[in-house]
């Protein structure tokens, strides 16, 4: 059977309105996780609707894993007891997120048809048994795929309690097959029209690849030696595409049976290979899952950042936290326990960085498979468990949150990323393996984290338009569209700071020739001829008269050779190895405020947060909540962070009008919050001061009748 591997995008059920209003103005903040009653015998199916109900639990996530069972011989359907369940959920005024279960095919799918396995690179076929095994690319997997979905569609398009559709469940498979190669072939024909133009963007002359025909080119299996680049960008750039396909088949065979309620798949945050950024405006409300490592001290900032990710993608909007651990999770090598206290800090989190639905996975545990010692909202102890608990104080908490419900967070401070950036970065090949650029965003992040900063996440490219600081760390393609946003940035007196390997190759990964980064040197007042692994240990980096001469730390991994224009400042300079001397970041006073910085190394917490403290203050951004921040930076030299009101590590956010407060400090904080408030949690009034207990959160809305709640107008804090 054959289908189109691009079908068109399809239209918004719900264009031109926020498309969770609806559900969020009837339910207020979505709370629950994944269901999956196909485990468990439906007596045990009314007593979790009892207990959800209990607990506060509005939307429920059925079917993810469900194909086995709707269609268990080839061709045949059951769906009833899918109707019991959903009517169940109805009476007790639980919303449904139907899934579409189309991410584990039945084993008599591979059995029967091999080709709906995936290949990997080593040309192992892989085999049913686990879930996930199929091909974005194979004919036949797409036909049942859709078949099933189709049917699922019809009978539950209008079903009262279905509220939102989840596609399939975190894509991401890859696919090395045959039938990959020819689909591969095909996007790259669409991509560049004649093999001619393929052989130029791939670079062909190099080691002998010139192609004949674009039939005899292959994915990027396993090879004798490095990869072509370029070859290898394209496979990812395919790849996302080819799973991009399958879900739009999806999204519009559920509009076709006249479904009208938003459609969604779930996101890994910065999953590597789904280009998020290409995805966004297929899905009708932005959802992600979220698992930050509880043995990582630095997670709570790294959450933050996907979760303004999560804003950018969906251009302000809200989004969902469609799935987050209650506890430990079961596929890391060593999986610590969340604490309720730390469940509630995170999920507060999200809805303090624009989520209007916090979800679980899972509901009840499982007994048997893969995941039978993940944890859930119902432990396999039962409800009477510290977890359960707080799955109920959680339940509580969410529903006093509904006033803020479809507001933003309003940011003057963007971060760029880009995942083909990523992806050509980190092709092999390079001067150094160890120079990453999620650890390079993550690095640029956490100062701003630290500070009380809130950030947008931003595409490359994209207008810049009201913020006032721009942050690019490591953006290895930089291309005249992001060159000239950021030029634009600049004359608009913003604040542009860039990280190294920025604005180093091209969109076909070549690189670009001249003095880096090519795009913007002038912008910079800067500008490199040479990229610099460091020795194990790194090189000592000092600080700068008048800058901050007493400043000094250490860059390690990767460093490079500057050279800084006559009305340009360098602020840092390498004190030892084969840099001593030069230039390590600079800076270029362009106006009475912003400024453009460039920072060419991979410098230590201190001194990057000394280097952004400059940035900051000479943009003007400052915390969402002045007295509020995460952390005294030890490295805060130029910029003190104020310690006066004992607020520090508390993570402070606006969202509306409301100011949350998390306190991660693990004491007892009081925070300085000027004016009248009311704690939406507690129903206190808070006046200029608000004493936080230890883990505690506070979510205050001002007691002025002058500030409505403005649904999707960012204030102007
Ligand atoms: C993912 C999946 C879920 C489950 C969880 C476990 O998010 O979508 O089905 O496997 O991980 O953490």
């Amino acid at each position: 059977m054959s289908h189109t591997p691009f079908p068109p995008r399809t239209e918004r059920a719900v264009q031109g309105r926020a498309p969770l209003r609806e559900l969020t103005d009837e339910l207020g903040v979505l709370y629950g996780g994944d269901w999956n009653p196909e485990q468990w015998e439906p007596s045990v199916w009314r007593e979790d609707v009892r207990l959800m109900r209990e607990a506060g639990v509005n939307l429920v996530t059925v079917g993810v894993f469900s194909w086995a069972r709707y269609e268990p011989e080839p061709g045949a359907r059951d769906f009833a007891w899918m109707d019991e369940v959903l009517d169940l959920l109805h009476e007790h005024g639980i919303a449904a997120d139907l899934a579409t279960p189309v991410a584990s095919p039945p084993p008599w799918l591979g059995v029967e048809h091999p080709d709906t396995l995936p290949v990997d690179a080593d040309g192992v076929r892989l085999v049913p048994g686990s879930r996930n095994q199929f091909s974005p690319s194979s004919a036949t997997y797409r036909a049942h795929a859709l078949a099933i979905t189709r049917d699922l569609a019809a009978r539950y398009a209008r079903h009262p309690a279905v509220r939102l559709w989840h596609v399939g469940n975190e894509y991401g498979q890859i696919d090395f097959g045959d039938e990959a190669a020819h689909a591969f072939r095909g996007w790259l024909r669409e991509r560049y029209g004649t093999v001619d133009a393929l052989n130029e963007a791939w670079g062909t002359a190099f080691w002998s690849q010139r192609y004949r025909t674009f039939d005899d080119v292959l994915p990027p299996r396993r090879m004798p030696y490095l990869v072509n680049p370029t070859q290898s960008l394209d496979f990812r750039r395919f790849t996302s595409d080819q799973l991009l396909a399958c879900y739009r088949e999806q999204h519009a065979a559920i509009r076709a049976a006249g479904a009208t309620q938003p459609v969604t798949t779930n996101f890994m945050g910065f999953f590597p290979h789904v280009d998020s950024w290409s995805w966004a405006d297929d899905v009708d409300v932005v959802a992600d899952d979220q698992y930050p490592d509880q043995a990582d001290p630095r997670s709570p900032a790294d959450a933050a950042l996907v979760q303004d990710l999560m804003r950018g993608l969906g251009g302000g909007a809200p989004w969902l936290l469609l799935e987050q651990a209650v506890g430990a999770t079961s596929w890391r090598e060593h999986n610590l326990p969340k604490s309720p206290e730390r469940m509630r800090l995170d999920s507060l989190q999200a809805v303090a960085r624009g989520a209007d639905g916090i979800c679980f996975f899972q509901w009840r545990a499982s007994t048997a498979g893969a995941e039978r010692f993940h944890s859930a909202m119902l432990p396999h102890a039962g409800p009477d468990t510290a977890v359960h608990r707080g799955v109920r104080r959680l339940g509580q908490d969410l529903a006093k949150l509904r006033p803020v419900t479809g507001t933003r967070v309003p940011a003057r401070t963007a971060l760029l990323f880009d995942w083909e950036s990523w992806w050509a970065a980190e092709e092999p090949g390079r001067i150094t393996e160890r120079l990453r650029t999620l650890d390079q965003v993550r690095a640029f992040y956490r100062p701003l984290w630290d500070r009380g900063i809130v950030v947008d996440v931003v595409r490359p490219g994209a207008p810049l338009d009201g913020y006032d600081l721009v942050v690019v760390p490591q953006t290895y393609l930089l291309d005249d569209d992001a060159a000239k946003s950021l030029r634009a940035a600049v004359e608009g007196g913003a604040g542009v700071v860039v990280g190294p390997m920025t604005g180093v190759a091209d969109r076909n990964a070549h690189v670009l020739p001249g003095r880096f980064p090519v795009p913007v040197t002038d912008l910079l007042g800067a500008s490199g001829e040479e990229w610099v692994a460091l020795p194990d240990g790194g090189v000592e980096v000092v600080g700068t008269q008048p800058w901050a001469p007493a400043l000094a730390g250490r860059a390690e991994v990767h460093a490079e050779l500057l050279r800084a224009d006559d009305d340009t400042d360098v602020l840092l300079r390498f004190a030892e190895g084969h840099l001593a001397g030069e230039p390590a970041v600079t800076r270029r006073r362009t106006g009475p405020r912003g400024g453009t910085w460039y920072v060419g190394a991979v410098l230590d917490e201190g001194l990057l947060g000394a280097v952004l403290d400059d940035a900051i203050v000479r943009a003007g951004v400052g915390p969402a909540v002045p007295g509020a921040v995460p952390a005294v930076h030890p490295g805060s030299h130029v910029f003190a962070v104020t310690e006066a009101d004992g607020a520090t590590g508390v993570e402070a956010v606006r969202r509306g009008d409301a100011v949350f407060l998390l306190n991660r400090s693990g004491e007892h904080r009081d925070v300085v919050v000027p004016g009248r408030w009311t704690d939406l949690l507690t129903g206190a009034d808070v006046v200029d001061v608000v004493p936080l207990p230890v883990h505690d959160v506070a979510v205050l809305i001002p007691v002025d009748p002058t500030m409505t709640n403005s649904p999707d107008e960012p204030r102007n804090w």
